[in-house]
């Protein structure tokens, strides 16, 4: 039986992930596709309905995005987001032009609550709304089901033909009820039953890579990190000691990180594979001893990684596969998936050691988002502090050293670090920010402690707040937590006497330092 599948449209917007997630989050599967795939490609994905998303363009000018309009009498219900409730409505024959009120902001909207994208929901609702151009009138057939005081086609639908839009964006948190107009349009209009379940996906890989690897060796780059802690997991189940995972200890990660990891997945832990801990500290050390400059760290971090990892691997002989714990973002970012362009060629995405020898790549997290990895490591049995890790730069704290880096001063800002993170895992979930770390700024400075001068070094703290990790906000926290950690850091870890707070947002700062 084939999964129940919607299908995002990308045109451009910024919000494309967050609609696939959010129909995900009703348990319906859905994946992102350009708009440029066409609909050839689309129809063999055999979708129970397709969302079109916003966008910068506008619908009427010559060259905007656009598909073909057989997609609108092919029967598959079709609900259009901002740009794309424009460009269905100029396509069937409505009027979208240039607003006389831009409207942007959170936006007291009328709703229809008779129409099935709308049931249960109040008449009066507050949505995100961000467009220049607006439906002045809608395509012949359609009802009117929502407006506000600017915007006379707030929403519109046509119930017969299964087409559906609304002109804001239900996908983001600001749309009060957003999610449950999302939820009506997959159950109620495209009659998904919902199949997508972590468990039941857990499963189904397991047994797809059974039969894939049949009894190939399966080689993997365990690097600690969520993605590839769940991929070794989720690959131990699957095969077994047919399994190697290679963890190169370098020596620049967080407090008890490698201990952690060898714990987990070393022959003392829950999983049957075969393990190896390369323990490669005083080669990166070596490597690293007296380079000062950020982007030559970062070299040769990334290539003494991949020579110690080869070295282990070509111990092993051939192998059939080799796995990569690459997740849906990676591949959306890397231009495979939707609209947006490639903002960054990920280092998943790419990036393979040359003189390993294998025939196949295997990448079982690569349909899902990253707090469905989180989920599924959950559902494998990896313990929490595993699966909630925060993201680590792969250069680890060797970038949050600025200068050169020296075992002494990786143990200095690992102390301090784990401080820090301690302080602010003490406010519930939903204040704690996005990314938390210290760094050390490698300056020194004069301090008193006791009777005697110091002249010892500045730890920076950092708190940042991100959606994307493309710009970011400075965490508000409670002065108390500075505070608290402050105290602590100075006290506990020798040879820091004065600790700074990052006020910086990205851009124009980095969230790392290096
Ligand atoms: P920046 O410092 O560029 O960081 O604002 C944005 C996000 O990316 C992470 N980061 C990296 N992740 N390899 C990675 O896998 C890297 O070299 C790297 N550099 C930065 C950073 O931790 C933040 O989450």
């Amino acid at each position: 039986m084939q999964q129940e599948t919607v299908i995002v449209l990308d045109f451009g917007g910024q919000y494309n992930q967050l609609i696939a997630r959010r129909v995900r989050e009703c348990n319906v599967y859905c994946e992102i596709y350009s708009y440029r795939a066409g609909l050839d490609a689309i129809k063999a994905k055999n979708p129970k309905g397709i969302i079109f998303t916003g966008g910068p363009n506008s619908a009427y000018l010559e060259d905007s995005p656009a598909i073909d309009p057989a997609i609108y009498t092919w029967g598959v219900p079709i609900l259009g987001i901002c740009y794309g409730s424009q460009l269905m409505m100029h396509a069937l024959g409505g009027s979208v032009c240039k607003a006389p009120e831009r409207e942007y902001g959170k936006t007291l909207v009328t709703l229809d609550t008779v129409s099935p994208l709308f049931r249960g929901l109040p008449a009066q609702n507050i949505c995100w709304m961000s467009h220049n151009d607006y439906i002045a009138s809608a395509a012949p057939g359609f009802t009117v089901t929502a407006h506000t005081p600017n915007c006379p086609v707030a929403a519109a639908e046509d119930r017969a033909r299964g087409l559906y839009c609304v002109q804001f964006h239900p996908e983001v948190l600001h749309t009060d009820n957003g999610t449950r107009m999302l939820r009506n349009f997959v159950y109620n209009v495209c009659g998904c039953r919902g199949d997508w379940k972590m468990d039941s996906f857990v499963g189904n890989t397991v047994a797809a890579l059974r039969q894939k690897i049949g009894g190939g060796k399966v080689l993997l780059a365990l690097s600690g990190g969520v993605d590839s802690s769940v991929c070794a997991a989720m690959l131990a189940k699957a095969v077994g000691k047919q399994l190697t995972c290679v963890f190169v200890d370098h020596g620049l990660h967080r407090k008890n990180e490698a201990a952690e990891v060898c714990k987990v997945f070393g022959p003392d832990g829950d999983f049957d594979i075969n393990f190896v801990c390369a323990d490669a500290k005083d080669r990166f050390f070596q490597k690293l001893a007296g380079v000062c400059a950020p982007e030559r760290k970062r070299k040769i971090i990334g290539e003494e990684f991949i020579r110690v990892f080869e070295e282990e691997a070509k111990k092993l002989g051939a192998v059939d596969f080799l796995a990569q714990g690459t997740i849906y973002p990676d591949v959306v970012e890397s231009g495979l998936g939707g609209e947006s362009a490639v903002i960054k060629s990920h280092h998943n995405v790419g990036g393979l050691p040359d003189t390993v020898d294998f025939k196949e790549i295997v990448e079982p997290l690569r349909d899902l988002f990253k707090d469905e990895v989180r989920q599924a490591g959950r559902e494998l049995g990896l313990p929490e502090y595993l699966v909630s890790r925060q993201p680590c730069p792969g250069p680890a704290l060797a970038i949050r050293i600025i200068g050169e880096v020296t075992p002494e001063k990786i143990a200095l800002v690992q102390d301090a670090d784990a401080i820090w993170r301690e302080e602010v895992d003490k406010l519930p979930p939903a204040r704690r920010p996005s990314q938390y770390f210290a760094a050390l700024t490698n300056m020194r400075s004069v301090g008193v402690m006791g009777d005697e001068r110091t002249y010892d070094y500045a730890v920076a703290l950092r708190a940042v707040t991100t959606s994307d990790f493309m710009t970011a906000e400075v965490t508000r926290l409670p002065a108390e937590t500075i505070t608290a950690a402050a105290n602590r850091i100075v006290n506990e870890v020798k040879h820091v006497n004065r600790v700074l707070f990052d006020y910086t947002t990205k851009p124009p700062a980095t969230i790392e330092f290096e």
